[in-house]
C-alpha cells in the first residue's frame, strides 16, 4: 500500500515537471527502484503469511489403477492449499501436458471427500508412452514419436515449479526420465502387484489383498458343497505378493508364485493328498505371472497399441485344466481380473496414500528432486526414483510369510506333500 502511494506520488511529481531527458532517466530509475521495492514487499508478505514462497504443482497418475489415489491427490491439493501453492492435475497421465484442456486447477473443494473412493478423479492410462507415442500421421499411419520435448517446454510455459508423479514402475520410469531432461519431479510409489523396490508397500495392495481373500473365503463354501477344485486367477506379474498373502490368508491349498516354477504334479499330488484324508474340495491361488517348472509363461499377446506390457492371463484355465485330466476332480477356474483394482482402499491403503501426498509435498519443499517418497521401516524415506524402478521386488523366499505358508502344509507348486 505505502509503495503503491509512494510511486503515485513519484508519477505526480514528474507530471508536474518540465519533462527533460533528464527527468525521464529519473523518473525511470526511481520506477525500477519502486517496482524492485514493491516485488520484494509481496515476496516477503507471502513469505511471513505462508511460509514459504508460492509454487506451482502438477500432479499426474499414470498407469493401472489402484485403490488409493485419490487419497494421494487430496493430500497432495490438502498440503499445498495451507502453503499458499497451487496445484493442479495432469488428465490420464501426460495428457494435460500436451493438452492445455486436459490440465484442471485442483480446489480443497475439488477434493472433498475423494480420500475414500476408488479410482483417480484425473483418470489414468498405462499405454502411449509421451518418449514413444504412436501417433496416426494424416496417411493413417501408426508412427512412434517421440512427445517429450513438446512436454518440457508445455511443463515450463505453464511455469509449473514440479511434477508429482503417482505411478507404477512404468510411469516411475517416463518420471526418471523427464527428470533426466531437467524437469523437477517427484515420485508416488502406486501399483496392487506391490512390486517397486526400495518400498515396504505400495498403496493398492492391501485393498487388492482384502478383495482376493475375501473372494476366497466365498469359493469355500461352494467348492465344499460340490466337492470342487476351484482354480484363481489373481493378479501379479513378476511378483506373486497378492497371491501369497490372499492365499495364506483365505485359506488355500496350493499357491503359484512367479518366483516359484511350478510343477503341475506336485499340485495335482496336493489335490490327491486332500482326498486321502477326507478334504474333497480344494482351493488353488495362482498368480497371473506365474510359469511351469518347464518355462510355460501365461499371456494373450502385446494388447493395445501403445502398450508396451504383454496381457497376462490363461495359468488358471491352464491349472484346471490340467487338475480336470490328472485327477478327474470336478474343477473350475476363475479370473479376479480388475475387481482386485476397484472399490474404496482401505483404511491401511487410505493412510498410507495420504501419508504419501503430504510427504511428497515436503519433498517438493526440500528440493529432493528425481526421488521418490518411500515406505522403509514404517517411516517415510526419500529414495531415487532410478533406485526403486531397477528390477522388480520379489517375494523373498526365505521370509517367514512363504515358511508359514509351508509349514501349515500349503503346496507352492515345486513339493508334493511330505507324509
Ligand atoms: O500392473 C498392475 C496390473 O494390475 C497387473 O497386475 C496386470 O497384469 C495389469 O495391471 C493389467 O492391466 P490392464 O488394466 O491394462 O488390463
Amino acid at each position: 500500500m505505502i509503495f503503491f502511494f509512494s510511486g503515485r506520488g513519484i508519477v505526480q511529481y514528474v507530471a508536474r515537471s518540465n519533462w527533460s531527458t533528464e527527468s525521464w532517466g529519473i523518473v525511470c530509475q526511481l520506477f525500477v527502484i519502486w517496482a524492485i521495492v514493491v516485488s520484494v514487499d509481496l515476496v516477503l508478505s507471502r513469505l511471513l503469511k505462508t511460509g514459504s514462497i508460492m509454487k506451482k504443482i502438477v500432479i499426474s497418475t499414470g498407469g493401472g489403477d489402484a485403490p488409493g489415489l485419490n487419497a494421494v491427490i487430496y493430500a497432495v491439493v490438502h498440503t499445498c492449499y495451507k502453503k499458499g501453492w497451487e496445484v493442479f492435475g495432469s488428465r490420464n497421465g501426460y495428457e494435460g501436458f500436451l493438452d492445455v484442456d486436459e490440465m484442471v486447477r485442483l480446489y480443497p473443494r475439488d477434493v472433498e471427500g475423494i480420500y475414500s473412493a476408488g479410482g483417480t478423479i484425473l483418470g489414468s492410462t498405462n499405454k502411449g508412452n509421451p518418449f514413444a507415442c504412436p501417433v496416426k500421421n494424416l496417411a493413417g499411419e501408426i508412427q512412434i514419436v517421440d512427445l517429450s520435448d513438446k512436454i518440457m517446454r508445455n511443463f515450463n510455459r505453464m511455469g509449473f515449479d514440479c511434477h508429482i508423479a503417482v505411478g507404477g514402475d512404468g510411469s516411475l520410469e517416463i518420471a526418471h526420465k523427464f527428470a533426466e531432461k531437467g524437469m523437477p519431479v517427484v515420485g508416488v510409489p502406486k501399483t496392487i502387484d506391490n512390486d517397486l523396490k526400495i518400498t515396504d508397500r505400495t498403496f493398492g495392495f492391501d485393498t487388492a489383498v482384502s478383495t482376493a481373500t475375501e473372494a476366497l473365503d466365498k469359493l469355500h463354501s461352494t467348492a465344499k458343497s460340490h466337492r470342487r477344485v476351484m482354480v484363481v486367477e489373481v493378479m501379479g506379474r513378476e511378483s506373486g505378493w497378492i497371491a501369497l498373502y490372499s492365499g495364506i490368508s483365505g485359506g488355500a491349498d496350493v499357491i503359484l508364485l512367479p518366483e516359484i516354477p511350478f510343477d503341475i504334479e506336485a499340485v495335482c499330488e496336493k489335490i490327491a493328498d486332500n482326498e486321502l484324508r477326507d478334504k474333497q474340495y480344494s482351493i488353488v491361488v495362482a498368480a497371473e505371472g506365474a510359469t511351469t517348472v518347464d518355462g510355460l509363461r501365461f499371456n494373450k499377446g502385446k494388447g493395445e497399441l501403445g502398450r508396451a506390457e504383454m496381457v497376462l492371463g490363461g495359468v488358471g484355465e491352464w491349472v484346471a485344466s490340467e487338475i480336470r485330466k490328472r485327477t478327474e476332480k470336478d474343477t473350475r477356474a476363475l479370473v479376479l481380473g480388475h475387481l482386485q483394482r476397484g472399490g474404496s482402499p482401505t483404511t491401511f491403503d487410505r493412510l498410507l496414500a495420504l501419508r504419501f501426498g503430504a510427504a511428497a509435498v515436503r519433498l517438493v519443499e526440500e528440493k529432493m528432486f528425481d526421488h521418490m517418497i518411500a515406505l522403509v521401516d514404517s517411516k517415510m524415506e526419500a529414495v531415487p526414483i532410478a533406485e526403486a524402478i531397477k528390477g522388480r521386488k520379489k517375494v523373498d523366499l526365505e521370509s517367514d510369510k512363504v515358511t508359514t505358508a509351508r509349514g501349515i502344509g500349503i503346496c507352492l507348486g515345486d513339493e508334493a506333500p511330505q507324509d
